[in-house]
C-alpha cells in the first residue's frame, strides 16, 4: 500500500498462506471455453505472470491480465490505493467523498478508491510475459489480456482506432484466449478514460479489436452508463463485434482528505470508487444492459465487476443475467474468495 505500482510488480506478491486444493469440474463455459467456474480476477492484480500465477494457484478460473499499452507508462506515485470514511450514496457521481487513514477491519467489504493511471510495462515485457501466465493456467481457467491503446495530444481518431487493432493483433499472438479492450479508465485523461460514454468511437474500436482479435472473443470493458439510452447506445453500436461487455470500471468519484484537500495529491482531485461500495451500482448496470440485450436481439453477453466480494454477491451478479462475474480489489483482501465462492455455491 506505501509502496509505487513497479515496486510491487518487481517485488510482489507477498502471500504466506496455504494454496487451497479445492477441484472442480470445468464443466461450466466462458465464450465457449471450458472453466471450473464463471468466477476470476479483472483486471486489476493480474500484473505479470508471478501475480497471475498465484492467482490461478488460489482457484480464480477466469484471469485478466492488467491493461497493456503499446508502449511503457509509469504509474502516478503512490498513494494509488485508498479507504473511504463511508460512501453513502455510490449512485451519486457529485459525491465529495471523504478518506480515512489506514487500513478498515474488514477491508473486503469496505468502500476504497484508486488514483493508478493505467500504467504499463513495455511491450517487449508483456509479449514475453503473456505465455509466461498461459502456462501458469490450470486445467478449466482461461486468460483475458486488456489492451488499450495511447491517446496523447496529437493523437487523430483514426491511429488511435488503428493502435487497438494492433494490440488485438499482439495479445493474440502472444497467447491471449479472449481480448479485452479497456474503454473506461477513471483516472486517465478524458480521450483514453471516457470512450465507452462516445457510442460511435466505442463501435469502431469494437470493429478495430475485433479484426486484430481474429478468432478468439472480445470483452468490451466499460463504465456505469446511468441512462438506459446511453447504454442502449453502446451496446447497439458495439453489436456484431464485441461478443462480451464487461461491467463496471470504477466510477470517478471527487476524493479528499480531511482537511477538504485532494487526498491523492494535486492535480489527482478524482479517482475511482471500487470495492464494498460499488456492488448495487455494478448489479443495476448488468440487469439494465441484460434486459436491453433481451428486449432487442442483441448478441452480447454481460460479465459483471464490482464489490463481487462474497458468494451471494456471485451469485446475485448470475442471477441477474450475467454469464460471470470477476472481482478486482475484493480478490487483494481476500485471497481465499474464489474458493469460497465455489465451496459455497458449486454451481457458480
Ligand atoms: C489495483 C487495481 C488495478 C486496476 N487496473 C485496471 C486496469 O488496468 N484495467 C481495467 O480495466 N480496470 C482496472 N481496475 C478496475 C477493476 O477491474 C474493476 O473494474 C474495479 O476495481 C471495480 O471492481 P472491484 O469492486 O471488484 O474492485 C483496477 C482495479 C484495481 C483494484
Amino acid at each position: 500500500m506505501d509502496r509505487s505500482f513497479e515496486w510491487n510488480a518487481a517485488n510482489g506478491p507477498a502471500f504466506d498462506g496455504a494454496v487451497p486444493t479445492l477441484a472442480t469440474p470445468a464443466d461450466k463455459r466462458f465464450f465457449g471455453l471450458a472453466v471450473n467456474a464463471r468466477f476470476g480476477l479483472a483486471a486489476s492484480l493480474g500484473l505479470n505472470a508471478r501475480w497471475m500465477s498465484l492467482y490461478a494457484g488460489l482457484g480464480f478460473d477466469i484471469l485478466t491480465y492488467k491493461t497493456v499499452r503499446r508502449r511503457a507508462k509509469l504509474a502516478l506515485p503512490p498513494p494509488n490505493w485508498l479507504f473511504l470514511e463511508e460512501c453513502a450514496d455510490p449512485f451519486d457521481p457529485t459525491a465529495e467523498l471523504r478518506v480515512r487513514p489506514g487500513i478498515p477491519a474488514d477491508p473486503v467489504q469496505a468502500a476504497a478508491v484508486g488514483s493508478i493511471g493505467m500504467p504499463s510495462s513495455d511491450p517487449d515485457f508483456w509479449h514475453a510475459d503473456i505465455p509466461a501466465c498461459r502456462a501458469a493456467l490450470r486445467t478449466g481457467q482461461v486468460l483475458i489480456v486488456s489492451v488499450v491503446a495511447t491517446a496523447d495530444d496529437g493523437t487523430d481518431e483514426d491511429a488511435f482506432v488503428a493502435e487497438f487493432e494492433e494490440l488485438a493483433a499482439m495479445v493474440r499472438q502472444a497467447g491471449a484466449q479472449l481480448v479485452e479492450a479497456n474503454l473506461s479508465c477513471p483516472n486517465v485523461q478524458r480521450r483514453e478514460g471516457e470512450v465507452y460514454t462516445d457510442s460511435r468511437l466505442a463501435g469502431r474500436i469494437a470493429a478495430a479489436v475485433k479484426r486484430g482479435a481474429g478468432p478468439l472473443p472480445v470483452l468490451l470493458k466499460i463504465g456505469a452508463l446511468a441512462t438506459d439510452e446511453a447504454m442502449t447506445a453502446l451496446l447497439h453500436a458495439t453489436d456484431g463485434h464485441a461478443d462480451g461487455v464487461v461491467m463496471i470500471n470504477a466510477p470517478s468519484r471527487l476524493v479528499v482528505d480531511g482537511t477538504g484537500t485532494p487526498a491523492f495529491g494535486p492535480g489527482r482531485e478524482r479517482a475511482g470508487l471500487m470495492g464494498g461500495a460499488v456492488h448495487d451500482v455494478a448489479l443495476d448496470c448488468v440487469r439494465r444492459a441484460v434486459a436491453i440485450v433481451q428486449r432487442d436481439g442483441l448478441g452480447q453477453q454481460i460479465v459483471a465487476v464490482g464489490g463481487a466480494s462474497t458468494p451471494q454477491r456471485v451469485r446475485a451478479f448470475l442471477d441477474a443475467g450475467a454469464c460471470a462475474a470477476l472481482a478486482a480489489s475484493p480478490a487483494a483482501w481476500n485471497p481465499f474468495l474464489a474458493q469460497q465462492v465455489k465451496h459455497a455455491d458449486p454451481t457458480i
